[in-house]
């Protein structure tokens, strides 16, 4: 069993995600434990404020240090020890081999930002793996930490109907998947190429490895 602790203001933008789909039934079978933290329940402000406006002037507000640490502190006290992930445009950026790393793990804690961003005390005070999503900026860092979780739970372990679809997915082998298709074999004068309906399993194999290698050297620059 995979546990991610997620810190995060939003909360509440997490709920369909986690009953849906694979994640859901993960979850329901105790594949994967998904435990999410308010960072405003560990203000110490009366108002459970958690963010200031920034030193030196610029827009926007910086989540203050002290939410921060003391989260991580009540967490470490409850028994935390693991991987800490600290959502940033400015970090390492995610990917499949990344996700599979993840995937071995038995703790992890994502922290999400929002408004500019952290105190960078925040990033110097405590250890984190600073980690992007990609190159854009989302308004927050849940739906980054909510890719993190769906990428790696597909990848533990009977997560999936078939334990083979993670194998022969993108980016398992470093390539993009081939095309695929399904029924009806003619669709608005579109055929399904004739090799996957031929049946021979070794040319189709042939085929699948050839559009794979095309795809990736058009869309991608190191296949
Ligand atoms: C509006 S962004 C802050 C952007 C920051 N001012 C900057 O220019 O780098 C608010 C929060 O969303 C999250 N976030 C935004 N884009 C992200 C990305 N590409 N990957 C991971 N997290 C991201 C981070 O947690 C960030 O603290």
């Amino acid at each position: 069993m995979l546990t991610i602790d997620v810190l995060t203001l939003f909360p509440e933008a997490f709920s369909g995600f986690l009953g849906a789909s694979i994640l859901g039934l993960a979850r329901q079978r105790g594949i994967i434990d998904v435990r999410l933290h308010n960072l405003r329940d560990f203000s110490a402000d009366k108002h459970h404020k958690v963010d200031d406006r920034p030193f030196g002037g610029g827009p926007g507000m910086l989540i203050c240090p002290e939410p921060v640490f003391r989260a991580v502190e009540w967490l470490e006290s409850h028994g935390f020890q693991g991987r800490r992930i600290l959502l940033t445009p400015a970090g390492r950026t995610f990917d499949q081999k990344f996700a599979q790393e993840l995937s071995g793990e038995k703790r992890l804690l994502l922290l999400c930002g929002h408004y500019e961003g952290f105190d960078h005390r925040i990033v110097e005070g405590m250890k984190w793996e600073e980690v992007s999503v990609g190159d854009y900026v989302l308004s927050g860092g849940e739906p980054a930490a909510m890719a993190i979780v769906d990428a790696v739970t597909r990848l533990l372990p009977e997560a999936l109907g078939d334990p083979d679809s993670p194998k022969d997915e993108s980016f398992s082998d470093g390539k993009l998947e081939y095309p695929q298709y399904t029924r009806p074999r003619e669709f608005r004068g579109m055929s399904v190429p004739e090799v996957l309906v031929g049946g021979n399993h070794a040319e189709i194999r042939k085929w699948r490895e050839e559009e794979s290698k095309r795809r990736t050297s058009s869309r991608r620059k190191s296949p």
